[in-house]
């Protein structure tokens, strides 16, 4: 099939990008390069030394003859151009990678969390309106994030994919059934504009009977896959940053440099996690089992297993012997939290998850060992403060 892969260069959709061309798919990135830019504009860069994109698809084609083609285009500005190039092409599926992603990003100051607002929010919205104006049968994979659910149970509650089934009391005295989108509880704006994007899914799946799946995803972990381990010049971005490092990246440096991993408050907060293979493999299940016409948008919760963030300090601490050291929490969030999550459609299409403890030893061999003279250390705090109002962070966290 033709896919358009929007977003392209990034972290997650190099390597699907990769995967999908693999597998035969004509592809197509479409990315604005904006973070790229956001790297230079905070004075960071990825651990590993990332390639041009022009360099990364002629590098791809010179190893397997598959041909990558690119436009940079930003989608959340330019909705004419957008749209005609989705009338050209006429793709059979979109995967929308296209979102400022880091929480701590978008809530670093007023202008990170416009732009995070107007380039998330407008970007989805001119993807969904494009493939209406094409009137083209066009099936849409957004990557979609486990944090639209919130993290605020403490009783362990199993997190369906997507809705919940509810009973409710009729005025004349009946009970009847529902299912329902699952109640949103956003935790920064970034994460905002994922429950925002969500109610745009429902309405345009209702409304004009697009065909739209929802991937919750968990945090992505590693950096290489076995497509992008074929040469140096097609590796994966590795993100430490105290902005857009996850919290496993930014342990393992720690590690790497000898300096105690920094668990911001109990460590008790418990989250989703997925290893960037099986990222690449539940896109291409997700492309292969769209929705019907008509039904409301399918959503799968993209994840492997979960983990305590004082959980996953230790096994990196049983690997490398650092010392762990628990900081003040910067995020308005609960101190512990329960999460039990359901993945059972992506299980059932075939895929077999890739679990931290069986790869965690590569990611340190191969990637932060090997770019160790890369690394700043000053870079890795995580600065932004969720509310200046301290004292309602201090009696709500
Ligand atoms: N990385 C994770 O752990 C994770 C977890 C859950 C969900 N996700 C979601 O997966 C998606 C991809 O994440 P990622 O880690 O690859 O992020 P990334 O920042 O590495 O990649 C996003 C790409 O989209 C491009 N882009 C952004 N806005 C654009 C626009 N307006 N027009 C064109 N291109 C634009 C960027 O230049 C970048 O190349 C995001 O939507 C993110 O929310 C990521």
């Amino acid at each position: 099939m033709k896919v358009l892969v929007i977003g392209g260069d990034g972290f997650c959709g190099w390597p699907t990008s990769l995967h999908l061309s693999s597998l035969g798919h004509d592809v197509i990135i479409i990315d604005n390069f904006s973070r790229r830019r956001i790297d230079e504009d905070l004075n960071v860069q990825s651990l590993t030394p990332i390639c041009e994109l022009s360099e990364r698809v002629d590098t791809w084609f010179e190893l397997t003859g598959r041909v990558i083609r690119f436009v940079e285009l930003d989608i959340a500005e330019n909705y004419d151009e957008f749209a005609d190039l989705i009338k050209n092409e006429a793709p059979d599926s979109v995967v929308h990678f296209a979102e400022q992603r880091a929480a701590p990003y978008s809530m670093k100051n007023a202008t990170t969390k416009n732009y995070t607002i107007s380039n998330n929010i407008c970007g989805t919205h001119n993807i969904l309106n494009a493939i209406v104006e094409s009137t083209l049968d066009i099936h849409l994979v957004h990557l979609g994030t486990m944090g639209v659910y919130g993290y605020g149970h403490e009783e362990p509650i199993p997190i369906p994919e997507g809705y919940l089934d509810i009973k409710i009391d009729t005025t004349d005295g009946r009970e009847i059934s529902d299912s329902i989108v699952y109640p949103p509880n956003p935790g920064s704006i970034y994460h905002m504009t994922k429950t925002m994007d969500a109610q745009m899914f429902q309405y345009y799946a209702k409304n004009d009977r697009l065909r739209i799946t929802d991937l919750h995803q968990g945090i992505v972990w590693g950096t290489q896959t076995n497509l992008t381990s074929m040469d140096d010049r097609l590796i994966n971005r590795f993100d430490y940053d105290g902005d857009y490092g996850t919290v496993l990246n930014r342990f393992l440096m720690q590690a790497t440099v000898g300096v105690p991993l920094t668990v911001h408050g109990t460590g008790g907060q418990t989250r989703a996690f997925i290893h960037i293979s099986d990222t690449c493999q539940c896109i291409a299940q997700a492309l292969s089992h769209p929705p019907v016409s008509g039904a409301r948008p399918m959503i799968l919760n993209q994840m492997a297993e979960t983990q305590t963030l004082a959980d996953l300090a230790k096994q990196v601490q049983s690997m490398t012997d650092c010392k762990i050291s628990y900081l003040p929490n910067p995020r308005n969030e609960a101190e512990r939290n329960d999460l039990n999550v359901r993945n059972d459609l992506l299980r059932s299409f075939g895929w077999e998850p890739t679990l931290i403890k069986d790869c965690l030893l590569t990611e340190i061999t191969e990637i932060t060992e090997r770019y160790r003279d890369r690394i700043d250390t000053e870079k890795i705090p995580c600065v932004s403060c969720w509310t200046e109002r301290q004292e309602l962070a201090e009696t709500t966290s």
